[in-house]
């Protein structure tokens, strides 16, 4: 079984990143809207972009959180995700995931949305979005818009999300 290191990313590690992100996704899109949201002072929160490194130091997962809004209240989205093909499915995933959502929890970060994969995101706490109130600004599948509280003794938002710009919806 790996062992997986996780990190957030720092500017040596941006080449990497978008490796990681074109090897995982079928086109180049994931890995743009990564450099796009960088690029948003607005969107971008320093420590929430996480890395995965194997043993050797390879850097095998990331996963980012970027600021959104919930009905007008503070929030962060998932987006992307991705681990190198190669060592999909041997925890690179769940544990850069983990990582961040940690970092996040300690920032007093409040709630985390995601539209993703509905069997993959549970195991980590994420539970249907609809049953908070809470919408995508686009039509998507309601088991496939996720959030997570992170802090249960606030009440969670409820409304639309309201993306960084660089997710184009
Ligand atoms: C989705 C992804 C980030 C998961 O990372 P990973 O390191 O492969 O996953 P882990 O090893 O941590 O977890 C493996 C588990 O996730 C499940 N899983 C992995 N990919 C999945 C998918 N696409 N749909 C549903 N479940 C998935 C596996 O079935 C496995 O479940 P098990 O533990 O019950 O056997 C990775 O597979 C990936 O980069 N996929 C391509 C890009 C992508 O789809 N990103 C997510 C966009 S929402």
């Amino acid at each position: 079984m790996t062992v997986w290191t996780t990190r957030p990313e720092t500017a040596d590690d941006v080449a990497a990143v978008r490796a990681v992100n074109l090897a995982a996704f079928p086109t180049a899109e994931e890995a743009d809207l990564v450099d796009a949201l960088r690029a948003d002072t607005g969107a971008w929160l320093d420590g929430l972009s996480m890395i995965a490194l194997d043993p050797g130091g390879t850097v095998a997962g990331h996963a980012l959180l970027t600021r959104c809004h919930v009905g007008g209240a503070p929030a962060l989205a998932l987006a992307p995700t991705a681990v190198l093909p190669s060592v999909q499915r041997t925890g690179a995933g769940s544990a850069v995931i983990r990582a961040v959502l940690d970092a996040a929890r300690a920032r007093g970060e409040h709630l985390v949305v995601v539209l993703g994969h509905a069997d993959y995101y549970p195991r980590f706490g994420f539970s249907r979005a609809s049953r908070f109130g809470i919408r995508a600004p686009f039509e998507a599948p309601d088991e496939a818009l996720m959030a997570l509280a992170l802090d249960d003794t606030r009440p969670v938002p409820g409304g639309t999300i309201a993306y960084a710009a660089a997710f184009g919806v």
